[in-house]
């Protein structure tokens, strides 16, 4: 009986110590983390192959040659955005009264477990565009460790081509976003044939994907979160390691992101002092698939980077 009481004793002392614990476990105050400000700007359907086209886009030698998207862009995000959402050369299917850009603040930290990204923004005076009629709003982070070089220099762009679902070289047909390198080839309409599936595994296997998160929101509801890999498609998880937490406050929305630093295979390891190549797109007015706003490429460390990191936009610094 004494034995039994003990072990009773015991149990709730462990359990008490346990929440104590978790309450006091150096909770994270975002308002302490510094913020950055980013624009992302509405892309039409400029896609990869198109910005690879010299006689299409100004840029496409130099880019060849080594400069990046941001090189020549970072800026311009929002006279970009601007010009995009309404030139009929390049937006077969504007959204009338659609605004060209949208300002995110961005935040990083981690706990030595799990890495926090946290998101700002405010999708403003939004027309409706009818094509997702569940979530008005949802924020995605697109994350490479250095495995595709292609997203290294061009973000999101590495996984945005003609032949994707609304996309001109769509054809009618839904492609999700794919990488280069899963194609048998690529023309300047993209590329249809998928590579062998024992090459896809492959690339795979030696980290040649990209990592997605993304949050659906609802006001006063919990997000729908999806996390997956881009290779040679999008695919979405069963069962996603990240969580996500969201708030609603007069029209500015809070998403945070947070995963195991080491998630286990399919997700990027993140380690101290290593630099990522971060993205990150919005939809806003109930739109879908292309019709969002992106980020130009940025980089994120955990820790305090290297010099062989240079200077990153984000560092995710312990707390
Ligand atoms: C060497 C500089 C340079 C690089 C690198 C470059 N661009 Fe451009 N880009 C230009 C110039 C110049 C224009 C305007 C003239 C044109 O469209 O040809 C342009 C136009 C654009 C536009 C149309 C909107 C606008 O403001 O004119 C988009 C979108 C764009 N580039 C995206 C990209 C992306 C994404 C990358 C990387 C894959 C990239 N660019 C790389 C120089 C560059």
């Amino acid at each position: 009986m004494l034995a039994r009481f003990l072990n009773a004793a015991a149990l709730v002392a462990l359990t008490l110590a346990m929440l104590t614990q978790g309450q006091g476990a150096r909770a994270l105050d975002w308002t302490k983390v510094p913020g950055k400000d980013i624009t992302l700007f509405y892309p039409a359907q400029m896609s990869w192959e198109m910005l690879l086209t010299q006689s299409e886009h100004g840029g496409a030698e130099k880019f060849r040659d080594g400069k990046n998207c941001r090189g020549c862009h970072e800026g311009e995000e929002e006279s970009s955005g601007n010009l995009l959402v309404a030139d009929k050369s390049v937006e077969a299917t504007p959204i009338a009264g659609k605004p060209g850009s949208i300002k995110l603040n961005v935040k990083a930290a981690h706990d030595g477990e799990r890495i926090y990204i946290q998101l700002a923004f405010t999708p403003g005076a939004q027309p409706d565009a009818g094509m997702d009629k569940d979530f008005a709003t949802k924020v995605a982070v697109m994350l490479d460790d250095g495995g595709v070089a292609e997203a290294g220099r061009a973000g999101c762009w590495a996984a945005c081509h003609d032949n994707a679902t609304r996309m001109p070289s769509a054809a009618g047909k839904e492609t999700t976003k794919y990488l280069a390198r899963s194609r048998v080839s690529l023309t300047r309409k993209g590329g249809e044939e998928i590579k062998p599936a024992a090459e896809i595994d492959a690339m795979r296997t030696a980290g040649g994907f990209l990592e997605y998160w993304q949050a659906r929101l609802v006001a006063g509801a919990p997000p729908k979160v999806v996390d997956g890999t881009v290779l040679e498609k999008r695919s979405d998880r069963e069962v996603s390691a990240v969580i996500a937490e969201s708030a609603e406050s007069n029209g500015l929305w809070t998403v945070t992101f947070s995963r195991k630093l080491d998630a286990g295979p399919g997700y990027k390891p993140m380690t101290s002092g290593k630099t990522y190549t971060v993205g990150f797109s919005v939809h806003a007015g109930h739109a879908a698939h292309r019709f969002h706003y992106v980020s130009l490429e940025r980089t994120l460390t955990i820790d305090a980077p290297t010099p062989a990191s240079g200077k990153p936009d984000f560092v995710a610094a312990p707390f």
